[in-house]
């Protein structure tokens, strides 16, 4: 039984991996390991030689030391390697960690001089070219790493809130944000009739039948709208998930497919949904600081070296709350030449948000009610002013956008007549009507873009880099 095998010495032994190295005590009797890694650096002296491995476990390298030059010949850099030998203290210049001194190493896969990915800095267009093998260099190795660490983070924050996370699909039928901005899914289109089974009476079809079984369908943008089903009875939902864009934007802010987390809730109005995104928003950058300190530390000294200060401002700072007509205010008040002229009912371009984050001083804002007619059907109007909604962007320096979200409408005629003055296909939202018709509850949510966030907390300057295999215009290579 299981219980048998797991108490059997057939029970697999988890081999000692290298970010538990340092917190290996030495045993002068019995301080022998073997670590299996991927060779970073090899460096021959005269009578002594060095090589660096990784692991992938941590940013951290163990530094194996070799008396006899001659037992590491033919081992190269990139190579996939077991060493044994025994744990010592470092002898260096960085006496405070410890080393392997070699006793055996074997080459398990070779690696050929030209090995793209050599012991030197790379350009991150470079790294992006050989996707395959970028996650063995220090910078997307620790992307990797933070980037694991948060979606557990971002579990345990909608747990031990009573979440329920749901999994919502993939092919949509219609276009939450609407923004015509989605993939179309095709399938195999049926084969004709063969002449044996075509009888005299079969007109050929000469229409393509669309492409889902006979119905038209889509990748989804997001899951928001079916996030709200389950709002509709579980009260606290969420989704993390792929969603799709086929906006042809080349910048480094976008992808084709990336991920994003979509709590639902109900029973809230648009303060609450703005003090959940800040909590979530605060928890995740707090508990990124703490857990993957190591790979933050590196990104602040390799990558940008305001990081943890600005992370660090996030964790402290209450956010800004602005309404859009005060950030409009703001702006036309501004000395700055603005490059896309600035005006009530504009949406904001990368320059405005950068302009507003930078004037208060790098604290994350939170722009609420905006025009009702730049944004998705299914927001509430304000009780205030109802030419605008009940929302919120979030913008954080750097990067801009990372939240989007809002109260949702969930009065029936309302949602009716805006559908109708948007000129949508009210029958294809039937099921979405339902909600409204049948114990509707008032409730809202928000989006967050997870590559965004994972810019936001490595300083990478490109989303591309943040995502273990990006898809953008022009590469679909894997
Ligand atoms: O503002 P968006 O379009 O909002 C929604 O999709 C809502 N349905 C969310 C909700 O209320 N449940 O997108 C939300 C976030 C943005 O703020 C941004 O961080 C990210 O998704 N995002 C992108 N990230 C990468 N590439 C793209 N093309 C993105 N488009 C949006």
């Amino acid at each position: 039984s299981l219980g048998q095998d797991l108490h059997s010495k057939r029970f697999y032994q988890w081999p000692l991996r290298i970010k538990d190295i340092q917190q290996q005590s030495i045993d002068a009797n019995n301080n022998q390991i073997t670590i299996q890694g991927w060779v970073r650096n090899v460096r021959h002296q005269k009578s002594i030689s060095f090589l660096e491995i990784n692991d992938g476990s941590s940013i951290a390298h163990l530094q194996v030391v070799a008396e006899n030059p001659e037992s590491l010949k033919g081992v190269k850099h990139g190579a996939c390697v077991s060493v044994t030998g025994n744990l010592v203290q470092s002898k260096g210049k960085n006496a405070e960690l410890k080393e392997l001194n070699l006793e055996s190493i074997k080459v398990i896969g070779d690696c050929p001089e030209d090995f793209p990915l050599q012991p030197k800095l790379h350009s991150m267009e470079f790294l992006r070219e050989i996707a395959h093998f970028r996650t063995r260099s220090n910078t997307l190795g620790a992307v990797l790493r933070v980037r694991n660490r948060s979606t557990q983070l971002i579990h345990n924050y909608f747990n031990r809130h009573g979440f329920i996370n749901v999994h919502t699909p993939i092919i949509t039928a219609g276009d939450c944000e609407g923004g015509g901005e989605q993939f179309h899914v095709s399938s195999t289109v049926p084969p004709p009739p063969t002449s044996t089974t075509a009888t005299k009476n079969t007109t050929p079809t000469t229409n393509t039948p669309p492409p889902f079984f006979g119905e038209k369908a889509y990748l989804t943008v997001s899951g928001q709208l079916e996030a709200e089903i389950f709002a509709s009875s579980h009260g606290r939902v969420y989704t993390f998930g792929p969603t799709f864009r086929a906006e042809k934007s080349n910048t480094s802010r976008h992808l084709s497919e990336f991920w994003m987390i979509e709590p639902e809730i109900a029973f809230i109005n648009l303060t609450d949904n703005l003090d959940i995104a800040e909590d979530f928003v605060k928890y995740l950058v707090k508990n990124i600081l703490i857990e993957c300190k190591d790979d933050i530390d590196f990104f602040n000294k390799r990558v940008d070296k305001n990081l943890l200060a600005r992370l660090e401002k996030t964790v402290a700072s209450p956010f800004i709350r602005l309404p859009y007509k005060d950030a409009i205010q703001l702006l036309l008040s501004a000395k700055e030449k603005f490059e896309n002229p600035v005006s009530m009912g504009i949406d904001l371009a990368r320059e405005h948000e950068k302009y507003i984050t930078n004037h208060y001083d790098g604290v994350p804002v939170f722009i609420t009610h905006w025009p009702k007619n730049i944004k998705p059907f299914y927001m509430r109007e304000s009780e205030e002013d109802s030419n605008t909604v009940e929302n919120m962007d979030l913008l954080v320096p750097e990067i801009g956008e990372l939240i989007g979200g809002s109260i949702r409408e969930e009065r029936f005629d309302h949602l009716h007549k805006r559908m109708s003055e948007m000129g949508m296909n009210i029958d294809g939202y039937d099921w979405y009507n339902d909600l409204r018709k049948y114990g509707s509850a008032p409730h809202g949510g928000f989006g967050l873009g997870f590559e965004r966030f994972l810019q936001y907390v490595t300083g990478l300057q490109n989303i591309r880099d943040v995502i273990p295999i990006p898809r953008y215009p022009g590469f679909c290579k894997f």
